[in-house]
């Protein structure tokens, strides 16, 4: 199992978030019935917006109804959700409605809202905006990486909040629990590592953290290295391909790689020209 979902926070205390972001969404929460506004996550991967909404939910007593806006299903089901509906009607967790008495509030997780075409067709940021306008039934929660990837008037409609990249001790402090929980013991040095490498990124970090030590009772700084190191040079075998062949198969090469797109845009724009740098470049990061 991935450790990301083993170790997904499943209360909003284990969520690592400033207490001012936390207040603010709290508030929002708390007061969702005078604006029913839909609160906007915008931040880079992997810094808990998903985590956060599932949380809030929880802690609320909210059920969830989990969509992607840009999956072309996602949109029957929203427009059900926020149409013509009555105000009593509630949600199942497949987005039917239910009558009041067999139903519960539902939050509606929009992830990938700044995946939408500007167009206001079926699925659009056009038709969000409309239901936005329409006050939704339901609170929604939308998600966005690019914050100004959406639209002035769509960010204008929601209470927005900023996810910044996670500070490596706080992301040190999480790796150190999930050892605890694995029965690993970890060397600090090598923690600080994946912390640095991870770029802010939580979910790389734990993710890295498992390739790392996964099965081992110990880590030690050279294991980590290690892996960062293989794993880069999986990452240079793929651009080195890529710059070198016209082969349609490369290009989805790139996309098994466990990288998102911003990564591997970042990592050809570093290694050009390719050039492999030994531990010491390892070691200076961990200054
Ligand atoms: N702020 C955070 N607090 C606790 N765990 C986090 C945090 N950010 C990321 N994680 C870990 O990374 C995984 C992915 O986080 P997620 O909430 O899906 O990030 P995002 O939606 O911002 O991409 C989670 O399952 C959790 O294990
Ligand atoms: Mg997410």
């Amino acid at each position: 199992m991935l450790w990301v979902e083993k170790y997904r926070p499943k209360k909003l205390e284990d969520v690592v978030i400033s207490k001012k972001l936390l207040d603010d969404i709290l508030k929002w929460a708390r007061e969702w019935d005078s604006h029913r506004k839909p609160l906007l996550l915008a931040g880079p991967p992997g810094t808990g917006k998903t985590s956060l909404a599932l949380a809030l939910a929880s802690s609320l007593g909210w059920g969830t109804v989990e969509l992607n806006a840009s999956d072309q299903r996602s949109w029957p089901v929203i427009s059900r959700i926020v149409g013509e509906g009555v105000f009593n009607e509630t949600l199942s967790d497949e987005g039917e409605f239910l009558s009041s008495l067999e139903g519960k509030r539902k939050v509606i997780i929009l992830d990938e809202v700044d995946n939408l075409h500007k167009k206001e067709d079926a699925g659009g940021e056009g038709a969000l905006l409309k239901i936005i306008r329409k006050k939704p039934l339901q609170p929604m929660i939308l998600i966005a990486n690019d914050l100004f990837a959406l639209s002035r008037d769509l960010r204008n409609h929601c209470k927005v909040v900023n996810f910044r990249r996670v500070d490596y001790r706080s992301i040190v402090k999480v790796l150190q629990r999930i050892c605890k929980l694995e029965g690993i013991r970890a060397e600090k040095d090598a923690l600080v590592l994946i912390a640095k490498n991870s770029a802010g990124d939580l979910r790389a970090a734990i993710n890295d953290l498992q390739a790392a030590a996964e099965g081992k009772k110990k880590l030690t700084v050279e294991d980590v290295a290690t892996t960062i190191r293989t794993q880069q040079t999986d990452i240079f075998k793929v651009i080195q391909k890529v710059f070198k062949s016209f082969d349609p198969e490369v290009y989805s090469m790139a996309m098994l790689l466990d990288e998102t797109p911003d990564n591997i845009i970042w990592w050809v724009s570093e290694n050009l020209p390719l050039e492999y740098e030994g531990d010491d470049l390892l070691k200076a990061s961990l200054v």
